[in-house]
């Protein structure tokens, strides 16, 4: 995925394009590039690598006056993250330049069409085949609403595309399918970008565009069209509650850690609102639907980690059974789906272009779709037939930590919502569930900077490991893949996670004095067999670093002690401790945690 932004209005637009980027960065990072017209001409600056290149260029080649211009952040999809494929990219004649975020997927048969014609391409990029068309339908049309729609036409695959054109002075145009856009209204001036915090600091009245939809904006009006027919369409105008604050660092090093350190609100934000006076699990957004005969949950990454996590729980809570799957496999296997089958799509982002894939394709089988996402407004919220929302506010590091603890809250909710209205489980057992939960948020607060402090112990000892493993039974196999992947994503450390009780059948062959395991041994009902699986490590002469809840438990290299907690609350102190052992790791050997290498926070290609 990519960042874009566009601006016009009242001040001068390169600072705010740049800024505006600076918080897009999270959505690519690999170069950036910018447009914008000053003397009626177009002019664009690029440059490889981070963002901070091209505000260097930037800085040393242009004096800013222009009031309208277009922005963009890269995460590289086709050709490598060289200036040349960095985008705005203009069309042969230059007449106009466009950002654009998603993948046009068949943009070889429309190039080679171009290339027909007598187009040149000078880039790697299906942005460019997407300017050249539009620019060739505006050449035979010569009215540039109408171009856009034969362009959006004949183009497949997602886009978010903005665009300036030098015979439209003083407006900008754009359109999506498929990829987040969101119109920002603010007093004589208007703002798109992916999301919402690239202007944040400017207006609070957001406008999100759905696919298929054209913007135009000039520095006093906007309007959005359908592509279909041209005809203005009338928008909602969204006001965002929260808080620039609420994504930038505030004193924290990287964003990772204050998101970790935030996971104590985040759990008292999921509950809000969600607890009736007689402790009942309240979920509106489901009562009118039927109680599921089986759920399939589809994910991606550290939402599908959370998924594996809610399926123990509502299984035994609510005995709805439950499948979890990883979107892009489900999208592509034929999946058989019995009626009464609901389909949860978990997400972070609400972009992720495979979970979103599994969402169609349990429409297309008629099938109830329930979305459990954070971010307000995305696609998945869009197109769920219901949507509940994490809460956990904006998560800006590309390493997800405080959205998975959302998640897990309102999995637990789910299942005591589903346990309530089944009768499998009690009012009196709902009410402790739910007290408990209220607790664990507290508690935590309280313990995370010992948490912090311990992982930044350990880390010294085991950050020069080449491979390690993650072990874990029942709730804890999903933490013990979560712990490999966030050490795996921003240390670059090899981590493979395992169910403690599946390493006899093969991995263990690679245990030796070089490759240890942290293992997660707190007492919980599977205590006593967890034990056994370290034991056998323990005698290959493997290494271990155990998370327990006594030094008396077992006997290993290391014991990192946790606070004991009932049942699955535990896995709200397992998560924060590794999430903290993977930051402290990747600090500790000098990585860059908030934008590792070859990724980018969400992925809206597949
Ligand atoms: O936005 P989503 O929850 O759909 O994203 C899914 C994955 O791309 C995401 O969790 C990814 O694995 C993160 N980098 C994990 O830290």
């Amino acid at each position: 995925m990519c960042g874009i932004v566009g601006y016009i209005g009242h001040r001068p637009a390169v600072p705010l394009l740049l800024e505006g980027l600076s918080c897009l960065e999270y959505r690519g990072y690999d170069s950036a590039g910018i447009a914008f017209v000053q003397a009626n001409k177009i002019h664009t600056v690029k440059a490889a690598g981070k963002l901070a290149n091209l505000e260097e260029k930037v800085a040393t080649q242009h004096s800013f006056n222009a009031m309208y211009g277009i922005g963009h952040t890269r995460w590289a999809t086709h050709g490598k993250p060289t200036e040349e494929n960095a985008h705005p990219h203009a069309d042969n004649a230059q007449t106009l330049t466009i950002v654009h975020n998603g993948i046009i997927e068949n943009y070889e048969q429309l190039r080679d069409k171009l290339k027909s014609k007598g187009y040149f391409f000078l880039s790697e990029t299906d942005t460019e085949v997407f300017s050249n068309l539009l620019s060739f339908h505006y050449s035979e049309k010569k009215d540039i609403l109408t171009a856009l729609q034969c362009t959006m036409q004949e183009v497949e695959g997602a886009y978010a595309v903005v665009i300036i054109h030098k015979d439209y002075p003083d407006q900008i145009f754009a359109v999506r399918k498929s990829s987040p856009l969101i119109l920002g209204v603010g007093q004589g001036e208007y703002f798109l970008a992916s999301d919402i915090p690239a202007f944040l600091p400017y207006t609070r009245s957001a406008v999100f565009l759905n696919d298929g939809e054209i913007a135009k904006l000039s520095s006093n009006s906007w309007e959005v069209l359908s592509s279909t027919d041209l005809k203005a369409i009338t928008k909602e105008i969204t006001t965002i509650t929260w808080d620039l604050q609420a994504a930038q660092k505030s004193g924290y090093k990287h964003f990772m850690l204050k998101e970790i350190y935030e996971q104590p609100q985040v759990i008292h934000n999921c509950l809000a609102g969600r607890i009736s006076k007689d402790m009942k699990v309240l979920l509106p957004e489901l009562d009118s639907l039927d109680i599921p005969k089986q759920i399939r949950i589809v994910a991606c990454g550290t939402s599908y980690h959370a998924g594996l996590w809610g399926m123990h729980l509502i299984e035994k809570l609510c005995k709805i059974p439950v499948q979890v799957e990883i979107a892009s496999e489900f999208r592509y296997r034929e999946p058989l789906l019995p009626e009464g089958t609901v389909v949860f799509a978990l997400s972070q982002s609400g972009e992720t272009a495979d979970t979103l894939a599994g969402l169609r394709l349990a429409k297309e089988n008629n099938l109830q779709t329930i979305g459990l996402c954070n971010v307000v407004g995305s696609t998945l919220s869009r197109e769920a037939d219901r949507i509940v929302y994490t809460q956990a506010g904006p998560e800006m590091s590309v390493a997800s930590t405080k959205a998975m603890c959302s998640q897990l809250v309102v999995l637990f909710l789910f299942a005591l919502y589903y346990g309530q209205r089944k009768n499998t489980l009690s009012a009196k057992e709902v009410s402790d569930y739910i007290t408990d939960l209220e607790n664990i948020a507290q508690t935590l607060e309280e313990a995370l900077p010992k948490f912090h402090a311990d992982a930044k112990h350990f880390a010294k000892k085991y950050a020069h490991a080449k491979s390690c493993f993650y072990l874990g039974r029942g709730l804890s196999f999903p933490l013990a893949l979560e712990g490999a992947l966030k050490l795996k994503e921003i240390s670059y450390i090899h981590a493979e996670g395992y169910a403690a009780g599946e390493m006899k059948h093969g991995p263990i062959a690679l245990i030796d004095k070089d490759f240890p395991t942290f293992a997660i041994a707190t007492q919980d009902s599977l205590f006593a067999k967890t034990k056994s699986n370290i034991l056998e490590v323990q005698a290959r002469n493997g290494k271990i670093l155990a998370l327990v809840n006594d030094k008396n438990d077992i006997d290993t290299e290391d014991t990192w002690l946790i606070p004991k907690a009932k049942d699955a609350l535990s896995s709200f102190y397992i998560l924060p401790a590794l999430q903290f052992f993977a930051y402290e790791v990747a600090d500790s050997l000098g990585k860059d945690v908030d934008q590792p290498r070859n990724l980018a926070k969400s992925v809206t290609v597949e």
